[in-house]
Protein backbone atom coordinates (compact mmCIF):
# COMPACT_ATOMS: atom_id res chain seq x y z
CA UNK A 1 0.00 0.00 0.00
CA UNK A 2 1.10 3.62 -0.61
CA UNK A 3 2.22 5.37 2.43
CA UNK A 4 4.80 8.02 3.20
CA UNK A 5 6.84 8.06 6.23
CA UNK A 6 8.02 12.11 6.14
CA UNK A 7 7.00 15.45 5.04
CA UNK A 8 8.74 16.09 1.71
CA UNK A 9 10.24 19.59 2.84
CA UNK A 10 11.32 21.25 6.27
CA UNK A 11 7.50 21.39 8.18
CA UNK A 12 7.12 25.77 8.58
CA UNK A 13 4.47 26.31 10.85
CA UNK A 14 2.52 29.25 9.68
CA UNK A 15 1.44 30.70 13.26
CA UNK A 16 5.11 30.93 13.63
CA UNK A 17 5.36 33.01 10.23
CA UNK A 18 2.48 35.07 10.93
CA UNK A 19 3.84 36.15 14.42
CA UNK A 20 7.79 36.63 12.89
CA UNK A 21 5.78 39.82 11.67
CA UNK A 22 6.84 39.78 8.01
CA UNK A 23 4.90 41.84 5.24
CA UNK A 24 4.79 39.50 2.90
CA UNK A 25 4.39 36.00 2.72
CA UNK A 26 6.96 33.71 1.44
CA UNK A 27 6.05 32.52 -2.55
CA UNK A 28 4.93 28.91 -1.34
CA UNK A 29 2.19 30.15 -0.10
CA UNK A 30 1.01 32.30 -3.40
CA UNK A 31 -1.75 30.72 -4.97
CA UNK A 32 -1.73 30.80 -9.04
CA UNK A 33 -4.41 33.81 -9.85
CA UNK A 34 -7.01 31.74 -11.36
CA UNK A 35 -7.35 30.23 -7.24
CA UNK A 36 -7.24 33.41 -5.42
CA UNK A 37 -9.72 34.32 -3.10
CA UNK A 38 -11.40 37.30 -5.21
CA UNK A 39 -11.66 34.73 -8.46
CA UNK A 40 -14.60 33.19 -9.02
CA UNK A 41 -14.85 30.58 -11.46
CA UNK A 42 -13.57 32.44 -14.68
CA UNK A 43 -13.08 28.42 -16.56
CA UNK A 44 -16.74 28.17 -16.11
CA UNK A 45 -18.26 29.30 -19.33
CA UNK A 46 -21.27 31.97 -18.87
CA UNK A 47 -24.92 31.30 -20.17
CA UNK A 48 -24.88 32.40 -23.70
CA UNK A 49 -28.63 34.49 -22.73
CA UNK A 50 -26.38 36.20 -20.26
CA UNK A 51 -24.54 39.42 -20.97
CA UNK A 52 -21.93 40.35 -18.78
CA UNK A 53 -23.75 43.00 -16.96
CA UNK A 54 -26.50 40.22 -15.37
CA UNK A 55 -23.61 38.12 -14.64
CA UNK A 56 -21.56 40.62 -12.88
CA UNK A 57 -24.68 41.41 -11.19
CA UNK A 58 -26.05 38.40 -9.98
CA UNK A 59 -22.62 38.00 -8.67
CA UNK A 60 -23.11 40.66 -6.48
CA UNK A 61 -26.52 40.11 -5.23
CA UNK A 62 -25.97 36.50 -4.35
CA UNK A 63 -22.67 37.23 -2.07
CA UNK A 64 -24.94 39.99 -0.35
CA UNK A 65 -28.07 38.04 0.50
CA UNK A 66 -27.07 33.93 0.23
CA UNK A 67 -26.44 32.13 3.37
CA UNK A 68 -26.73 28.62 3.51
CA UNK A 69 -29.93 27.43 5.61
CA UNK A 70 -30.45 27.47 8.77
CA UNK A 71 -31.92 24.12 10.20
CA UNK A 72 -34.14 23.70 13.76
CA UNK A 73 -33.18 20.35 15.15
CA UNK A 74 -35.99 20.09 17.62
CA UNK A 75 -38.28 20.73 14.74
CA UNK A 76 -36.98 17.49 13.15
CA UNK A 77 -37.98 15.53 15.74
CA UNK A 78 -41.27 17.11 16.95
CA UNK A 79 -44.01 14.82 18.00
CA UNK A 80 -46.43 16.84 15.64
CA UNK A 81 -45.95 15.34 12.53
CA UNK A 82 -46.78 18.03 10.14
CA UNK A 83 -44.54 20.55 12.15
CA UNK A 84 -41.90 17.46 11.66
CA UNK A 85 -42.10 16.84 8.14
CA UNK A 86 -41.91 20.67 7.32
CA UNK A 87 -38.64 20.25 9.00
CA UNK A 88 -37.33 17.48 6.93
CA UNK A 89 -38.44 19.09 4.16
CA UNK A 90 -36.29 22.17 4.81
CA UNK A 91 -33.43 19.86 5.19
CA UNK A 92 -34.00 17.54 2.30
CA UNK A 93 -33.58 20.93 0.77
CA UNK A 94 -30.54 22.23 2.16
CA UNK A 95 -28.84 19.11 1.28
CA UNK A 96 -29.59 18.85 -2.61
CA UNK A 97 -29.16 22.68 -3.00
CA UNK A 98 -26.20 23.60 -0.48
CA UNK A 99 -24.84 20.02 0.82
CA UNK A 100 -24.36 22.61 3.93
CA UNK A 101 -26.75 24.01 6.26
CA UNK A 102 -26.46 25.25 10.06
CA UNK A 103 -28.15 23.53 13.11
CA UNK A 104 -29.89 25.02 16.25
CA UNK A 105 -31.58 23.46 19.23
CA UNK A 106 -28.89 20.91 18.68
CA UNK A 107 -28.93 19.54 22.25
CA UNK A 108 -24.94 20.32 22.38
CA UNK A 109 -24.08 23.10 25.58
CA UNK A 110 -23.35 26.52 24.21
CA UNK A 111 -20.97 26.44 27.17
CA UNK A 112 -19.34 22.98 25.98
CA UNK A 113 -19.00 24.52 22.34
CA UNK A 114 -17.49 27.66 23.51
CA UNK A 115 -14.90 26.13 26.20
CA UNK A 116 -13.58 23.55 23.36
CA UNK A 117 -13.00 26.58 21.02
CA UNK A 118 -10.95 28.22 23.85
CA UNK A 119 -9.47 25.97 25.23
CA UNK A 120 -7.95 25.15 21.41
CA UNK A 121 -7.29 28.72 21.53
CA UNK A 122 -4.73 28.40 23.92
CA UNK A 123 -3.55 25.57 23.41
CA UNK A 124 -2.23 27.11 19.70
CA UNK A 125 -1.42 30.60 21.99
CA UNK A 126 1.58 27.94 23.68
CA UNK A 127 5.13 28.59 22.78
CA UNK A 128 6.20 26.50 19.85
CA UNK A 129 8.16 24.18 21.67
CA UNK A 130 5.16 22.89 23.69
CA UNK A 131 3.34 22.37 20.43
CA UNK A 132 6.21 20.78 18.73
CA UNK A 133 6.12 17.61 21.12
CA UNK A 134 3.15 16.83 19.27
CA UNK A 135 4.11 16.92 15.57
CA UNK A 136 2.77 15.24 12.96
CA UNK A 137 3.43 12.61 10.55
CA UNK A 138 1.77 11.90 7.15
CA UNK A 139 1.48 7.90 8.08
CA UNK A 140 -1.29 9.03 10.38
CA UNK A 141 -1.54 12.72 10.69
CA UNK A 142 -2.35 12.44 14.55
CA UNK A 143 -1.30 15.63 15.94
CA UNK A 144 0.17 19.13 15.01
CA UNK A 145 0.51 19.86 11.87
CA UNK A 146 1.22 22.21 9.34
CA UNK A 147 0.14 20.68 5.55
CA UNK A 148 -2.14 18.07 3.85
CA UNK A 149 -0.35 15.91 1.16
CA UNK A 150 3.25 14.84 0.57
CA UNK A 151 3.99 16.81 -2.85
CA UNK A 152 6.94 18.12 -2.68
CA UNK A 153 6.93 21.91 -4.23
CA UNK A 154 2.79 22.09 -3.18
CA UNK A 155 1.51 25.72 -2.80
CA UNK A 156 0.40 25.47 1.07
CA UNK A 157 -2.19 26.89 2.79
CA UNK A 158 -1.85 29.39 5.44
CA UNK A 159 -3.32 27.27 8.61
CA UNK A 160 -2.01 24.93 11.12
CA UNK A 161 -4.07 22.12 12.56
CA UNK A 162 -4.46 19.73 15.30
CA UNK A 163 -5.88 16.50 13.90
CA UNK A 164 -6.96 13.24 16.74
CA UNK A 165 -8.92 10.27 16.62
CA UNK A 166 -12.06 9.99 18.80
CA UNK A 167 -14.39 6.83 17.45
CA UNK A 168 -14.43 4.07 17.45
CA UNK A 169 -12.84 3.70 21.11
CA UNK A 170 -10.34 1.40 20.07
CA UNK A 171 -8.33 4.01 17.98
CA UNK A 172 -8.49 7.06 20.91
CA UNK A 173 -5.55 7.47 22.43
CA UNK A 174 -5.36 10.25 24.90
CA UNK A 175 -2.15 10.39 25.56
CA UNK A 176 -2.04 11.98 21.95
CA UNK A 177 -3.94 14.63 22.72
CA UNK A 178 -2.33 17.77 24.11
CA UNK A 179 -1.52 17.66 27.65
CA UNK A 180 -2.10 21.64 28.19
CA UNK A 181 -4.01 23.68 28.85
CA UNK A 182 -5.06 20.84 31.76
CA UNK A 183 -8.80 20.31 31.02
CA UNK A 184 -8.01 19.98 27.74
CA UNK A 185 -8.61 16.30 27.30
CA UNK A 186 -11.60 16.46 29.69
CA UNK A 187 -13.45 18.74 27.50
CA UNK A 188 -12.45 16.82 24.11
CA UNK A 189 -13.58 13.77 25.36
CA UNK A 190 -16.98 15.57 26.51
CA UNK A 191 -17.42 17.82 23.47
CA UNK A 192 -16.67 14.51 21.22
CA UNK A 193 -19.00 12.73 22.50
CA UNK A 194 -21.79 15.09 22.42
CA UNK A 195 -20.94 15.70 19.02
CA UNK A 196 -20.87 12.35 17.70
CA UNK A 197 -24.81 12.15 19.52
CA UNK A 198 -25.54 15.12 17.69
CA UNK A 199 -24.08 13.37 14.33
CA UNK A 200 -26.49 9.95 14.91
CA UNK A 201 -29.43 12.10 15.09
CA UNK A 202 -28.79 14.21 11.71
CA UNK A 203 -27.66 10.79 9.76
CA UNK A 204 -31.56 9.52 11.28
CA UNK A 205 -32.84 12.28 9.27
CA UNK A 206 -30.63 12.05 6.88
CA UNK A 207 -31.74 8.16 6.03
CA UNK A 208 -35.25 9.24 6.09
CA UNK A 209 -35.40 11.83 3.94
CA UNK A 210 -33.45 9.29 1.43
CA UNK A 211 -36.58 7.23 2.09
CA UNK A 212 -34.43 4.45 3.60
CA UNK A 213 -34.89 2.82 7.18
CA UNK A 214 -34.31 5.71 9.67
CA UNK A 215 -30.64 3.78 11.10
CA UNK A 216 -29.88 3.18 7.07
CA UNK A 217 -26.86 5.57 7.17
CA UNK A 218 -25.83 4.88 10.80
CA UNK A 219 -25.76 0.77 10.79
CA UNK A 220 -23.78 1.87 6.96
CA UNK A 221 -21.54 3.45 9.22
CA UNK A 222 -21.05 0.53 11.46
CA UNK A 223 -23.45 1.46 14.03
CA UNK A 224 -23.33 3.48 17.20
CA UNK A 225 -20.53 2.36 19.04
CA UNK A 226 -18.38 1.34 15.95
CA UNK A 227 -18.46 4.62 13.44
CA UNK A 228 -15.38 6.65 13.33
CA UNK A 229 -14.54 10.18 14.20
CA UNK A 230 -11.85 12.45 13.89
CA UNK A 231 -11.26 16.01 15.21
CA UNK A 232 -9.25 18.31 12.99
CA UNK A 233 -9.04 21.68 14.69
CA UNK A 234 -7.65 24.73 12.68
CA UNK A 235 -5.86 27.79 13.11
CA UNK A 236 -5.85 30.55 10.59
CA UNK A 237 -3.15 32.87 12.06
CA UNK A 238 -3.80 36.68 10.24
CA UNK A 239 -2.25 37.39 6.79
CA UNK A 240 -0.39 40.29 5.89
CA UNK A 241 -1.42 39.18 1.80
CA UNK A 242 -4.45 37.47 2.47
CA UNK A 243 -6.02 38.41 -1.24
CA UNK A 244 -2.52 36.03 -2.44
CA UNK A 245 -3.44 32.84 -0.55
CA UNK A 246 -6.23 30.85 1.03
CA UNK A 247 -6.40 29.09 4.28
CA UNK A 248 -7.77 25.91 3.43
CA UNK A 249 -7.71 25.28 -0.30
CA UNK A 250 -11.13 23.95 -2.31
CA UNK A 251 -12.25 20.36 -1.21
CA UNK A 252 -15.21 18.12 -0.10
CA UNK A 253 -14.84 16.69 2.90
CA UNK A 254 -14.12 12.67 2.22
CA UNK A 255 -16.03 11.26 4.90
CA UNK A 256 -19.57 10.95 5.96
CA UNK A 257 -20.25 13.84 7.48
CA UNK A 258 -18.62 16.91 8.90
CA UNK A 259 -19.83 18.60 12.13
CA UNK A 260 -18.32 22.34 12.15
CA UNK A 261 -17.86 24.60 14.98
CA UNK A 262 -16.95 27.81 13.45
CA UNK A 263 -15.21 30.68 14.70
CA UNK A 264 -17.64 32.76 16.58
CA UNK A 265 -16.57 36.29 15.38
CA UNK A 266 -14.29 35.75 12.42
CA UNK A 267 -16.00 34.11 8.96
CA UNK A 268 -14.06 32.31 6.52
CA UNK A 269 -15.67 29.38 5.29
CA UNK A 270 -16.64 30.05 1.37
CA UNK A 271 -19.15 27.09 -0.08
CA UNK A 272 -19.79 27.16 -3.97
CA UNK A 273 -22.67 27.43 -5.28
CA UNK A 274 -23.25 26.62 -8.55
CA UNK A 275 -20.00 29.65 -10.35
CA UNK A 276 -20.17 31.05 -6.79
CA UNK A 277 -18.09 31.40 -3.41
CA UNK A 278 -20.37 32.33 -0.75
CA UNK A 279 -19.14 33.55 2.54
CA UNK A 280 -20.91 31.76 5.73
CA UNK A 281 -22.64 34.20 7.79
CA UNK A 282 -22.28 33.07 11.44
CA UNK A 283 -25.19 31.80 13.36
CA UNK A 284 -24.66 31.88 17.34
CA UNK A 285 -24.47 28.70 18.92
CA UNK A 286 -25.23 27.26 15.33
CA UNK A 287 -23.37 24.19 14.53
CA UNK A 288 -22.16 24.27 10.56
CA UNK A 289 -23.02 20.63 8.63
CA UNK A 290 -21.84 19.69 5.92
CA UNK A 291 -22.44 16.06 3.40
CA UNK A 292 -18.92 14.29 2.55
CA UNK A 293 -18.29 11.93 -0.12
CA UNK A 294 -19.24 9.07 1.38
CA UNK A 295 -22.97 10.16 1.94
CA UNK A 296 -22.50 11.16 -1.59
CA UNK A 297 -21.55 7.69 -2.67
CA UNK A 298 -23.98 5.85 -0.63
CA UNK A 299 -27.31 7.96 -1.75
CA UNK A 300 -25.75 7.02 -5.15
CA UNK A 301 -25.77 10.97 -5.44
CA UNK A 302 -28.75 12.02 -4.01
CA UNK A 303 -26.56 14.43 -1.81
CA UNK A 304 -23.80 14.86 -3.12
CA UNK A 305 -20.54 16.70 -1.28
CA UNK A 306 -20.21 20.50 -1.96
CA UNK A 307 -16.79 22.06 -2.57
CA UNK A 308 -15.67 24.86 0.47
CA UNK A 309 -12.72 26.87 0.85
CA UNK A 310 -11.56 28.59 3.62
CA UNK A 311 -10.36 32.97 2.99
CA UNK A 312 -8.01 34.41 6.08
CA UNK A 313 -8.04 38.08 7.07
CA UNK A 314 -4.64 40.53 7.83
CA UNK A 315 -7.13 41.43 11.25
CA UNK A 316 -7.88 37.92 13.22
CA UNK A 317 -6.99 35.01 14.00
CA UNK A 318 -9.58 32.43 12.87
CA UNK A 319 -10.40 28.59 15.05
CA UNK A 320 -12.33 26.35 13.90
CA UNK A 321 -12.90 22.91 15.46
CA UNK A 322 -13.92 20.14 12.17
CA UNK A 323 -15.60 16.71 13.62
CA UNK A 324 -15.87 14.16 10.67
CA UNK A 325 -18.21 11.69 11.35
CA UNK A 326 -16.98 9.06 8.87
CA UNK A 327 -18.18 4.78 8.52
CA UNK A 328 -16.01 2.90 10.09
CA UNK A 329 -12.95 2.80 7.83
CA UNK A 330 -12.84 -0.89 6.59
CA UNK A 331 -16.33 -1.24 5.90
CA UNK A 332 -17.48 -1.47 2.30
CA UNK A 333 -19.29 1.73 0.89
CA UNK A 334 -21.88 1.25 -2.14
CA UNK A 335 -25.13 3.15 -3.17
CA UNK A 336 -27.85 1.84 -0.98
CA UNK A 337 -29.58 -1.26 -2.78
CA UNK A 338 -32.74 0.77 -2.50
CA UNK A 339 -31.55 4.20 -4.80
CA UNK A 340 -30.47 1.95 -7.33
CA UNK A 341 -32.49 0.97 -10.10
CA UNK A 342 -32.41 0.14 -13.52
CA UNK A 343 -32.72 4.20 -14.65
CA UNK A 344 -30.45 5.26 -12.20
CA UNK A 345 -28.08 2.56 -12.36
CA UNK A 346 -24.82 2.42 -9.21
CA UNK A 347 -22.59 5.37 -9.69
CA UNK A 348 -19.59 4.13 -7.81
CA UNK A 349 -17.86 0.67 -6.64
CA UNK A 350 -17.54 -0.40 -3.28
CA UNK A 351 -14.77 0.80 -1.60
CA UNK A 352 -13.40 0.94 1.92
CA UNK A 353 -12.53 4.48 3.56
CA UNK A 354 -9.30 3.13 4.62
CA UNK A 355 -8.45 3.14 0.71
CA UNK A 356 -10.17 6.25 -0.18
CA UNK A 357 -8.85 8.49 2.17
CA UNK A 358 -5.40 7.43 1.17
CA UNK A 359 -5.61 9.70 -2.17
CA UNK A 360 -6.35 12.54 0.03
CA UNK A 361 -3.22 12.21 2.29
CA UNK A 362 -1.06 11.74 -0.15
CA UNK A 363 -2.79 14.29 -2.88
CA UNK A 364 -4.01 17.05 -0.16
CA UNK A 365 -6.80 18.85 -1.38
CA UNK A 366 -8.27 18.87 -4.70
CA UNK A 367 -11.53 20.05 -5.36
CA UNK A 368 -13.86 17.33 -6.24
CA UNK A 369 -11.51 15.46 -8.17
CA UNK A 370 -11.14 12.35 -6.30
CA UNK A 371 -15.12 11.68 -5.75
CA UNK A 372 -15.57 12.46 -9.82
CA UNK A 373 -12.90 10.11 -10.98
CA UNK A 374 -14.83 7.20 -8.96
CA UNK A 375 -17.58 8.10 -11.35
CA UNK A 376 -15.73 7.92 -14.79
CA UNK A 377 -14.04 4.63 -13.41
CA UNK A 378 -17.27 2.86 -12.61
CA UNK A 379 -19.31 4.43 -15.73
CA UNK A 380 -16.27 2.99 -17.63
CA UNK A 381 -16.96 -0.01 -15.81
CA UNK A 382 -20.40 -0.23 -16.39
C1 LIG B 1 -12.25 21.32 7.07
C2 LIG B 1 -12.94 22.59 6.72
C3 LIG B 1 -13.66 24.79 7.38
C4 LIG B 1 -13.35 25.86 8.37
O1 LIG B 1 -11.58 21.30 8.13
O2 LIG B 1 -12.39 20.36 6.29
O3 LIG B 1 -13.49 22.67 5.65
O4 LIG B 1 -14.14 26.79 8.46
N1 LIG B 1 -12.91 23.60 7.60
O5 LIG B 1 -12.33 25.77 9.05
NI1 LIG C 1 -13.73 20.72 4.78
Amino acid sequence: MLSCQAWPEPVVRVQALAESGLSSIPSRYIKPLSQRPSNTFSSTPHQPSQTHHEHLHDHISAHQHANIPVIDLEQLFSKNESVRKEGLKKMAEACSEWGFFHVVNHGVSHELMKSARELWREFFNQPLEVKEEYANSPTTYEGYGSRLGVQKGATLDWSDYFFLHYMPPSVRNQAKWPAFPTSLRKVIAEYGEGVVKLGGRILHTISVNLGLKEDFLLNAFGGESEVGACLRVNFYPKCPQPDLTLGLSPHSDPGGMTILLPDDFVSGLQVRKGDEWITVKPVPNAFIINIGDQIQVLSNATYKSVEHRVIVNSNQDRVSLAMFYNPRSDLLIQPAKELVTKERPALYSPMTYDEYRLFIRLNGTCGKAQVESLTSKSSLQG
